[in-house]
């Protein structure tokens, strides 16, 4: 921990779990370099103080309605709080620059989640340096822009295995998934992005050279503002503890009590839903392959009930005789568990650096939006996973871990694994491409202040 650089930076994540996450981790490697933290967020999703008390937690109000916060529609849901939440912050922001005390502590900068669009007008008038933090892989971010245009291009029954050529590695039938449910808010709301952007003072990546080299390449000419792709130094700052829900601690025994490498940990994030009989696949695929498992299910993801009631009793005797299932675990925990030998995943940016960083296999089933591209950066082209094709089917699931575990594709998988783990681990040494990422991020961060 450094001494205090008499510099306070704010923080503005976006109020979902794997949004929340990197930006508290953020924090705590600004505060251990000396920064003070203000994190401003909504009342919606509130992150909990109590865990971060060297942090200074300001909320505001957001209006939206129960109906609202349970929308299906992101886009739509981030361009509400966007709209309800710019006055607001106007004044909270506007307060603290005139409380903080300019000789002791001087306010550094704003650093704010990608999907915040109002905040140039805000900073602008206020003369307060920005930076965007995404919680997107570089690619995806790069390319999302053009979502509304291909739209119109891509024939919306796809099932090709064609690349799309704007957006690799993403295939037609990904796309025309992706694209579903997003209408009419998409194209407004990221324009809005893309200008806040590339106002902005820089860009901060949760990635690095070793993992999107040409995508941060292509991201430095288009954009035109520094670029900052620090991850994995967020791995040594552990997000359990800006979770939103209650994890549930039984997990990690309960690993203790199983074979090396011997268990598949299965959890989709904090966003994608599925239907009860898509559970019920997912759970008899789980049993069939013979591995123990730990099966995530958050509350309310299985549409219609609260929890897993969908599975009936005589598979839930079955599941229970090498299987546990939780509603919420301590991921980065369970992952770097010894017990743990892959991961079925929906492929949150989160949860595949999560991954990376402990060398753990991952079998791809994305569910929504970005978590199509990295299903096929994992697949496809780091080849450390293999993808399940969108088919939730019991037989499917089965097969893909007994290869994952046992057959030849899985070793060389692992080994490959092995590999992408050692050039990440390396990136955040002394002089490794994340470690100096950040280094040149922190002395931004300081110059704006003086
Ligand atoms: C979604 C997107 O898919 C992601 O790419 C985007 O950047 C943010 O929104 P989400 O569904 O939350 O993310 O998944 P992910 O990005 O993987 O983040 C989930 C976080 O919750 C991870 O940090 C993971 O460790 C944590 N988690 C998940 C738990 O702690 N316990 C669990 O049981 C499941």
């Amino acid at each position: 921990m450094e001494k205090s650089s008499g510099l306070r930076v704010i923080l503005f994540p976006l109020p979902i779990q794997g949004c929340i996450n990197p930006m508290i981790q953020l924090a705590k490697i600004l505060h251990s370099r000396g920064f003070s933290i203000t994190v401003i967020h909504t009342h919606f999703n509130a992150p909990k103080a109590s865990s971060h008390p060297l942090f200074t937690f300001l909320e505001i109000p957001d209006g939206l309605s129960e109906t609202e916060k349970r929308t299906d529609d992101k886009t739509f849901l981030f361009t509400l709080l966007n709209q309800r939440c710019e006055a607001p912050f106007r004044d909270f922001l506007a307060k603290l620059l005139v409380s903080s005390d300019s000789e002791t502590q001087r306010i550094s900068c704003l650093i704010h989640d990608s999907g915040w669009t109002f905040t140039p007008s805000v900073t602008k008038g206020l003369k307060l340096p920005r930076l965007v933090l995404s919680t997107y892989t570089v690619s995806f971010f790069l390319n999302h822009f053009s979502l509304p245009k291909l739209r119109r291009e891509v024939s919306q029954d796809s099932e090709q295995d064609d690349l799309v050529q704007e957006f690799p590695p993403l295939r037609e039938k990904d796309l025309v998934r992706l694209l579903k449910e997003k209408r009419e808010y998409l194209e407004p709301y990221l324009n809005m992005m893309l200008e806040a952007t590339k106002s902005s003072s820089g860009i901060i990546f949760m990635s690095c050279e070793e993992l999107n080299q040409d995508s941060l390449r292509k991201a430095r000419e288009d954009f035109k503002v520094p670029i900052y792709a620090i991850e994995p130094s967020f791995s040594n700052f552990p997000a359990s503890s800006s979770s939103l829900f209650t994890q549930d601690e039984t997990c990690i025994p309960w690993l203790d009590k199983q074979e090396d490498k011997s268990v598949i940990y299965v959890s989709f994030g904090s966003l994608a839903t599925m239907t009860g009989p898509e559970l019920i696949e997912i759970a008899c695929g789980l049993r069939n392959s013979g591995q123990p498992f730990l099966l995530v299910v958050r509350v309310g993801s299985v549409k219609g009930t609260e929890w897993i009631e969908a599975i009936p009793e005589e598979l839930m005797a079955k599941v229970n005789e090498k299987g546990k299932i939780v509603k919420w675990a301590p991921q980065q925990e369970v992952l770097k568990h010894r017990a743990v030998g892959g991961f079925l995943t929906h492929n949150g940016w989160n949860s595949v650096v999560e991954s990376v960083c402990e060398g753990v296999p991952m079998i791809c089933l994305p569910f929504i939006w970005d978590q199509f591209l990295n299903a096929r950066l994992v697949s496809g082209v780091w080849r450390v996973g293999l993808h399940l094709e969108h088919r939730i089917e019991s037989n499917e699931i089965e097969s893909s871990i007994r290869s994952l575990f046992y057959g030849d594709e899985g070793d060389a998988i692992r080994e490959r694994m092995r590999l992408l783990k050692e050039k990440v681990g390396r990136s955040v040494k002394e002089n490794g491409s994340a470690y100096r990422s950040l280094e040149s991020l922190i002395d931004r961060i300081r110059s704006f202040g003086f």
